[in-house]
C-alpha cells in the first residue's frame, strides 16, 4: 500500500489513482490501474473499445464503486465517493453517454441541483439571475446559444457545449470529458478544443478520452493507454506519434488504415430521382450499383442522413421517386424499406440502434426474426449460432451473448448495431458514420466487413464526416450542401481540397 504521505512532496499531483481494479460478472473490467494529473494539466486517456476508459471515469465520479485501490484529490484520499459528493468537490464529467434534462432549458440544466434560491427558506427559483449567469458562461465560451432554449430541441453537439457550461459553472477543479468530441462536427470539436485551453489556462485539469489520435496528441499533455483494463504506460504527447499510440493500444502495428478492395460492378440496386423534402431536401438524384461503396460527404446537416431517412421510411416526402434493382418501391415506413432490402445503419446507436436491456443475441437478431421461425417455432440454436459468428467476426467484447447490450462499452454497443444489419436480408446498406466511437483496430474490421458486402454484391453507401475515411473506402463520392447535392467524384478524382469546396457551396465546372 502507498502511504498519502505529507503534503510537501516534489510531485504533488491535483489527482491520483493507486491501483484500482473493478470486476463485473466475467470482466475484470479494471486491474490494477494508476495514474495521476497535475493541477492545469490535460492528460489523454486512450485505449481500445471495451479497455475500461469509460468504467475509470465512473469508478472516480462513484457511479461504481471500486473493488480494490485508492483515490486521492486535491490532498485527501477519497472514499464511499458517490456522484453527488464527486461533484461537490470539483470533480464535473461529461460522459460518454449524455445527461442532460431534455425538457428543461439550457439555463436550468446548467443550475440543476444548484438552483438558485432568491429569498432562503421560501425556496423561490431566481430565473433572471439563472439566465444572466447562464448567458455569461456561454458568452464567455463564444457559444451563441439562447438560456431559453428547450435542450431536448439542440443537436447533440450543443449539449455537449451546455454539459461543458455546466461543468464550468460548477467550478469544477477536473473535468472529465469521454469522448466529447463523437458526435461534433468539425467545427465544434475546434471550439472545444479551444475552449479545453481556456480551462487550462485556468489551471483546471483535464480527462480527455477519445479514439481521435490526432485530436489526443495536439491537445494533451500526457496520454496513459489502457488495453484489457490494464495501464500499459503514460508518455508524454510530445515524444510520441499517433502509430506509438496504435501499437501501445491494440499491441501491434496496423499498416492498412483503408484496406479497400475494389469489386466487380454489377446491376444498379437503388436509385432516387429527384427527392424532395421541403425545407430539407432539393432535387436528389443519385444511384448506386451492387459492389460499389458510395460515399457521403459533406459537413453535419448537409442532408445526408435526411437522404437516408427520407429513402427508408424515416421521414416523409413531398417528392421524387425510389427504385429499388429497377423497380419503382413504395417506401412509406422503415419496415417497407427493410422488405425491400435497405439496411439503415443509423448514426444515433442509442436512441434508434439498440434495446439496450435486451441481450446481444436479441439485438443482434430482431430485424431478421422471419427468418429464424421454422413452421411455428422460433430456431433458437440458428439465432445464438449466428449472434456468436458476429460477436467473433466483429470482436464484441464480452462475456457471453446473453449481455444485456446496455452494459456493453460503448464502441461495441456500436458493433452489435452493425451485427444486427449484417444478418437482416439486406442487399443495401446504408451506414450513418460507422465508425465513429469506435477504436482503431476495429475500424478496419468494419471496413473488411464493407468489403465482404460488396464482394458479395451488395451496395454500400457510406456517410461519413471523416475525409480520410470517405475517400479511402469509398469508389465514387458525392457531396452535399445545404441539402442539395453539390458535386459527384470517382475514387481517382477527389481530392481533400475538392470535397471541400463542395461541401461548402462553392462549385467549380
Ligand atoms: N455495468 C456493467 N456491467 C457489466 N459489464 C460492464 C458494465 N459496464 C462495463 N462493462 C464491461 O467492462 C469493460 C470495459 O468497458 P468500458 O465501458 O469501460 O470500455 P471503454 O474503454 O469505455 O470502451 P469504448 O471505447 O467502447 O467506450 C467491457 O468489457 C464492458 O462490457
Ligand atoms: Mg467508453
Amino acid at each position: 500500500m502507498t502511504n498519502a504521505g505529507p503534503a510537501v512532496a516534489v510531485h504533488n499531483p491535483l489527482f491520483r489513482i493507486d491501483n484500482l481494479s473493478k470486476r463485473f460478472p466475467g470482466v475484470v473490467a479494471l486491474d490494477q490501474v494508476s495514474l495521476d494529473v497535475n493541477a492545469g494539466e490535460v492528460l489523454g486517456l486512450v485505449g481500445e473499445n471495451g479497455a475500461g476508459k469509460s468504467t475509470l471515469i465512473k469508478s472516480i465520479t462513484g457511479f461504481h464503486s471500486p473493488d480494490g485501490g485508492a483515490l486521492y484529490f486535491d490532498g485527501k484520499r477519497l472514499e464511499h465517493i458517490t456522484p453527488h459528493y464527486s461533484m461537490s468537490i470539483g470533480i464535473a464529467c461529461i460522459y460518454q453517454e449524455l445527461n442532460l434534462a431534455p425538457f428543461l432549458s439550457v439555463a436550468e440544466n446548467i443550475f440543476l441541483g444548484r438552483e438558485q434560491i432568491k429569498i432562503k427558506g421560501l425556496g423561490w427559483l431566481d430565473r433572471g439571475y439563472q439566465r444572466e449567469e447562464t448567458q455569461k458562461i456561454l458568452d464567455m465560451l463564444g457559444m451563441k446559444i439562447d438560456p431559453e432554449t428547450t435542450v431536448g430541441s439542440m443537436g447533440v453537439g450543443h449539449q455537449q457545449m451546455v454539459e461543458i457550461a455546466r461543468a464550468i459553472r460548477a467550478n469544477a477543479k477536473m473535468i472529465i470529458m469521454d469522448e466529447p468530441t463523437a458526435s461534433l462536427s468539425a467545427h465544434e470539436s475546434e471550439k472545444l478544443l479551444q475552449i479545453i485551453r481556456y480551462l487550462k489556462s485556468e489551471n483546471v485539469s483535464v480527462i480527455y478520452i477519445s479514439h481521435h489520435l490526432e485530436e489526443v496528441l495536439a491537445i494533451c499533455d500526457r496520454i496513459t493507454v489502457l488495453r484489457d483494463g490494464k495501464s500499459v504506460g503514460t508518455v508524454n504527447a510530445k515524444e510520441v506519434t499517433v502509430d506509438d499510440l496504435v501499437k501501445m493500444m491494440v499491441g501491434r502495428d496496423i499498416t492498412h488504415k483503408y484496406p479497400k478492395v475494389k469489386a466487380t460492378l454489377g446491376e444498379e440496386m437503388l436509385r432516387v430521382e429527384h427527392l424532395e423534402r421541403r425545407g430539407v431536401l432539393h432535387d436528389i438524384s443519385f444511384s448506386v450499383r451492387a459492389g460499389e461503396i458510395l460515399g457521403f460527404a459533406g459537413l453535419v446537416g448537409s442532408g445526408r442522413t435526411e437522404t437516408a431517412r427520407a429513402i427508408t421510411g424515416a421521414d416523409p416526402i413531398d417528392g421524387g421517386k425510389i427504385f429499388v434493382q429497377g423497380k419503382l418501391a413504395r417506401i412509406k415506413k422503415p419496415r417497407d424499406s427493410i422488405e425491400a432490402g435497405i439496411a439503415f445503419l443509423t448514426e444515433d446507436r442509442k436512441g434508434q440502434g439498440l434495446i439496450l436491456l435486451k441481450d446481444i443475441e436479441f439485438n443482434s437478431t430482431m430485424v431478421n426474426l422471419k427468418s429464424y421461425m421454422g413452421r411455428a417455432l422460433l430456431n433458437l440454436n440458428r439465432c445464438r449460432q449466428d449472434a456468436e459468428e458476429k460477436v467473433e467476426e466483429l470482436r464484441i467484447r464480452c462475456p457471453g451473448i446473453d449481455m444485456p447490450a446496455g452494459n456493453l462499452s460503448g464502441g461495441n454497443q456500436q458493433k452489435v448495431v452493425i451485427a444486427k444489419w449484417l444478418l437482416s436480408n439486406s442487399n443495401i446498406f446504408i451506414f450513418d458514420e460507422p465508425t465513429r466511437g469506435i477504436d482503431v483496430g476495429a475500424k478496419v474490421e468494419v471496413y473488411n466487413l464493407m468489403n465482404e458486402l460488396v464482394k458479395n454484391g451488395a451496395a454500400v453507401i457510406m456517410i461519413s464526416s471523416e475525409m480520410d475515411e470517405c475517400m479511402g473506402m469509398s469508389d465514387r463520392i458525392i457531396v452535399f450542401h445545404e441539402g442539395r447535392i453539390t458535386a459527384e467524384f470517382t475514387a481517382e478524382e477527389a481530392t481533400q481540397e475538392k470535397i471541400m469546396y463542395a461541401a461548402s457551396g462553392i462549385t467549380t465546372g
